[in-house]
């Protein structure tokens, strides 16, 4: 495809700035009919094998973007017109924030990784850009539309004491304006002080309690995830499932496993970059924390993968490990957009191989069948 090309262009721009660059082009090719079906015709996949039913949404297919791609909604047209089963907007916060002083993006094209030191620069809730039903306006009748999540995340100055008040009213207000299609409740960016203390116990149990009672009062039901860190040890994995699945009322949906980590092993040309590591040095941590939380939870809390997904089989590897959904970002930045169609044809040709029906049947956790007895 034509992104080989492209490439050397964009990475001799500063990332931050390659960023804006594609964006803005996404964003003025979603206003189009015309830009939107050139779009569509190079990069969609549409078969009814790829949908796949989660957390009582219905997927067109089962990769998404990661959330920090479009921080205020602004693209999400053009991003679906990309192929995406869904698109995670954000992090949004409720007030307007700067983020951390630049450079903050920084590529390491030798291990394919990012690290990122953004710190949640976005035009706050208000600025959010998108339609009232942001999905349900994108199908034409009978398809399945883009799904739209929001991420939602405590504002810099927020202290921690005070942080589920500002998830609270994120909540209300994106509820109110019917903008999103579920929420990701970020608990574990590293470059806002404080924040991935609310993945402990104390802090995580408060917080989802009131979110869960919140949300069972509003009419539609929101699905709410929470987005996890990769970083977490086995104990304190199970501390906050445990919270996650003992919360009352009708529950948290799902988990995002997982953000960027603060471990620089094995990547020493990132030892001297503060911020979160993506791409492909995070794959393998992330899968096994995958396959962990789906062990743990015998695969009753629907997990959407994410890490280090730069070629097909990486995508696989996740749903396989039990993602029943996947997303990416850092594989935009060194394989390009045809990914999210080369990941999509290469599930039907699984499918195809197997003599499955539909993705669904390769997806999500499968226990071990029980040995035979000797
Ligand atoms: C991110 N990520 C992120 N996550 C989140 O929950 N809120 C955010 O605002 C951001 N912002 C952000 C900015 C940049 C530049 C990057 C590279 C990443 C994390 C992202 O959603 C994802 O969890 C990780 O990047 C791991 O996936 P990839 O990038 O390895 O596919």
């Amino acid at each position: 495809m034509i992104y080989p090309l492209i490439r050397p262009f964009l990475f001799r721009l500063d990332a931050e700035a390659a960023h804006s660059l594609t964006l803005s082009g996404l964003r003025l090719a979603g206003r189009f009919a015309l830009s939107r079906w050139l779009l569509r015709s190079l990069f969609a996949v549409d078969d009814p094998r790829l949908e796949t039913e989660v957390f009582g949404l219905r997927f067109k297919n089962p990769v998404g973007l990661a959330a920090g791609y479009d921080k205020n909604g602004v693209a999400v047209k053009g991003l679906s017109a990309l192929g995406f089963g869904h698109v995670e907007v954000g992090t949004v916060t409720l007030l307007p924030q700067v983020g951390n002083p630049r450079p903050r993006v920084h590529r390491l094209p030798r291990a394919r990784a990012v690290v990122n030191s953004m710190g949640f620069p976005n035009g706050g809730v208000d600025a959010l850009r998108l339609d009232r039903r942001a999905s349900a306006g994108q199908a034409s009748a009978g398809a399945v539309p883009t799904r739209v999540g929001v991420n939602i995340g405590k504002g810099r100055d927020t202290p921690l004491e005070q942080a589920a008040a500002d998830y609270i009213a994120l909540l209300r207000i994106i509820h109110s304006r019917g903008q999103a299609d579920y929420i990701a409740v970020n608990v574990s960016s590293p470059n806002t002080r404080g924040l991935r203390q609310l993945q402990d116990r104390e802090f995580l149990e408060g917080l989802v309690t009131s979110l869960v009672e919140v949300r069972d009062a509003l009419q539609p039901r929101l699905p709410l995830l929470v987005k996890l860190a990769p970083d977490l040890t086995e104990a304190e994995i199970d501390d906050a499932l445990d919270v996650l699945m003992g919360v009352g009322g009708t529950g948290i949906d799902g988990v995002i496993v997982s953000n960027t980590t603060v471990s620089r092993d094995g990547v020493p040309d990132a030892a001297n970059l503060a911020g979160g590591l993506s791409g492909a040095p995070l794959r393998a941590r992330s899968t096994a924390m995958i396959r962990y939380v789906a062990r743990q939870t015998g695969g009753r809390l629907p997990i959407v993968g994410v890490g280090g997904i730069l070629e097909p089989a990486d995508a696989i590897e996740k749903l396989q490990a039990g993602a029943s959904l996947v997303q990416l970002f850092t594989g935009l930045v060194y394989s390009g957009p045809g990914l999210v169609r080369a990941i999509n044809e290469e599930l039907l040709r699984l499918c195809a191989r197997e003599g499955l029906s539909s993705v669904r049947d390769l997806i999500g956790y499968q226990p071990a069948p029980a040995r035979a007895p000797r």
